[in-house]
């Protein structure tokens, strides 16, 4: 098991985000948190990579303890967040924001192996390195972002709501790359608002429900449960 979510309770002053949930990822799958807005998705994903404190519970990656672990520390052990809403550097062009990610922007030689790699899964990217990130689409933009955390080499990627925002086709293309990236060895987390399009692309699901899970299964199984249906997937 790379990740191990135990009894996680998280507050926010005296609000109860999540309560008392536990998940688990095993290596080499894709895993999808879904759910209605306020579920506590993003919030999951901030306490499992370091961002938040939970109130209780622990989370495990790779077997070791990670409470109180600031978040560039799990970043080096392979654990990486890609947010909501990219956060590029705008005003920086494409190039930049790939070397600010990447641990070996000083030994040239593995930089420009690694930029290859991100390129190769992204040819867009490649064509645009000049361009300042603000200038690229939100499709781009969100391709940008999830090829500047490759540079990380994560081991375990968690994806808030890749989707977001962006048209019918680049939906799919995003999809598509997620499942690339998982075939060449990265574990995947990831948030959808997009429920039906990421239990087509996942291995097992979590349903989110106002800081609770409310279903957990395969993705082919929740594809086909009435109430999941009725209730997440729109009929
Ligand atoms: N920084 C914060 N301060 C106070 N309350 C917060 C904060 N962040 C989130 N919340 C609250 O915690 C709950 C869970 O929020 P969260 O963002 O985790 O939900 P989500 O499932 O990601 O929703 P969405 O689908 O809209 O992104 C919500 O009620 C939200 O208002
Ligand atoms: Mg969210």
């Amino acid at each position: 098991m790379i990740l191990e979510v135990r009894n996680l309770t998280v507050y926010y002053d005296s609000v109860l985000a999540l309560d008392d949930i536990s998940l688990n990822v095993n290596e080499g799958e894709i895993v999808t948190m879904i759910g209605p807005n306020g579920a506590g998705k993003s919030t999951a994903l901030k306490a499992i990579c370091g961002l938040l404190k939970p109130q209780s519970g622990e989370v495990l990656f790779q077997g070791e303890n990670g409470n109180g672990r600031q978040p560039y520390k799990l970043v080096e052990k392979g654990l990486c967040l890609v947010p909501e809403g990219r956060r590029l550097f705008t005003s920086m062009t494409v190039l930049e924001n790939l070397e600010m990610g990447a641990y070996t922007k000083n030994d040239k030689k593995v930089f420009k192996e690694d930029i290859d790699k991100v390129y190769n899964l992204f040819p867009v990217i490649k064509e645009r390195q000049k361009q300042k990130a603000g200038t690229l689409s939100s499709g781009e933009q969100q391709m940008l972002a999830i090829g500047r955390s490759l540079l990380l080499k994560p081991k375990l990627l968690l994806l808030d709501e890749p989707s977001r925002g962006l048209s019918p086709n680049y939906v799919n293309t995003v999809f598509e790359k997620i499942k690339e990236i998982n075939i060449n060895r990265t574990t995947i987390l990831i948030v959808e608002q997009n429920a039906r399009m990421a239990l087509e692309h996942a291995d097992r699901g979590y349903v989110f429900e106002i800081g609770k899970i409310a279903f957990e299964d395969k993705a082919k199984n929740l594809l086909e449960n009435d109430e999941v249906k009725k209730s997440f997937l729109g009929g």
